[in-house]
């Protein structure tokens, strides 16, 4: 569907990329699908700032859990448009949020498998050990347990004690899913402690780093990616990338000072 120019989020606009990653546009919504917001943009954010790295890591197959509106994945899906042969897979619990995300995908002449699942429930014994890249911004907003996996939109955010019940049991998904290359880039919030997150992570024989670092009035997120430490090649350029970029302190994306304009906020629901 074609929408007025005032109706396009120019998320992502630096002059040395392609128009076609510039501009994603709402084409459809529903009230019980998570609208893109802070938490969205810095995830994006986050793959944008390690796209040389993506692009030099040759994935063939990313998977998203808990597309909500599509955002990410068509996001990824067009960052990474120029590599051959990639496979895109996105889940959702929520089945408004698949019909969503196909319209946004097929909007921007992308395509990825959209699954309405719990997770990867169903998948993961055919993808175990296969996906390159996940990505997940989950429902992280700490709530009295009761109110995780409820139906409609308190599933994009209830996320129980310390905003962990989702996110402890992605963990061990993403462990069985991602290959020895894997890359798994994940949006958390200070009251999830994502220091212990990543201790865990390392007991389990996964390095991490922050990508992204970026407060709001009401959180602050980090975006972290972690990675096997096996001493195969990518990890050790994963490695020296951290040594590059951050030199031993948090590195924030520039690409966060870019103003977004509203756009998903200004189209009416098509419920
Ligand atoms: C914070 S929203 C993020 C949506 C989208 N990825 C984004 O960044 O804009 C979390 C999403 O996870 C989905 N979700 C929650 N629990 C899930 C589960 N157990 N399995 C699959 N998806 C789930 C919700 O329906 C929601 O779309």
């Amino acid at each position: 569907m074609d929408q007025a120019p005032s109706e396009r989020l120019l998320f992502w606009a630096p002059s040395k990329m392609s128009c076609r990653i510039a501009q994603i546009h709402k084409v459809s919504s529903h009230s019980e699908v998570y609208e893109p917001c802070d938490d969205s943009f810095a995830l994006v954010d986050a793959l944008l700032a390690d796209r040389t790295n993506l692009l030099e890591h040759k994935p063939t197959l990313c998977l998203e859990l808990g597309c909500g509106s599509g955002y990410v994945i068509t996001s990824l899906a067009l960052m990474l448009g120029e590599l051959p042969g990639v496979h895109y897979i996105a889940t959702d619990v929520n089945l408004h949020a698949v019909r969503v995300t196909r319209e946004t995908l097929q909007a921007h002449n992308v395509h990825a498998d959209v699954i309405a699942t719990d997770l990867a429930s169903g998948l993961d014994s055919r993808l175990a050990g296969l996906v390159d890249v996940i990505v997940v911004n989950p429902p992280y907003v700490p709530t009295p347990d009761d109110e995780v996996g409820q139906e409609g939109i308190t599933s994009a955010w209830a996320g129980g004690v310390d905003g962990r019940a989702v996110i402890d049991r992605i963990l061990p998904v993403v462990d069985k899913l991602l290959s020895d290359r894997g890359w798994f880039y994940m949006v958390t919030l200070t009251s999830n402690n994502p220091l212990q997150i990543c201790r865990q992570m390392k007991a389990g024989g996964y390095a991490s780093r922050i990508v992204v670092q970026r407060s709001t009035e009401e959180e602050s997120l980090h975006i972290i990616k972690f990675w096997r430490d096996s001493g195969d090649p990518m990890c050790k350029k994963e490695t020296a990338t951290l040594k590059k970029t951050s030199s031993g302190k948090v590195m924030d994306s520039v690409l966060s000072q870019i103003h977004r304009l509203p756009f998903w906020k200004k189209v009416e629901s098509n419920d």
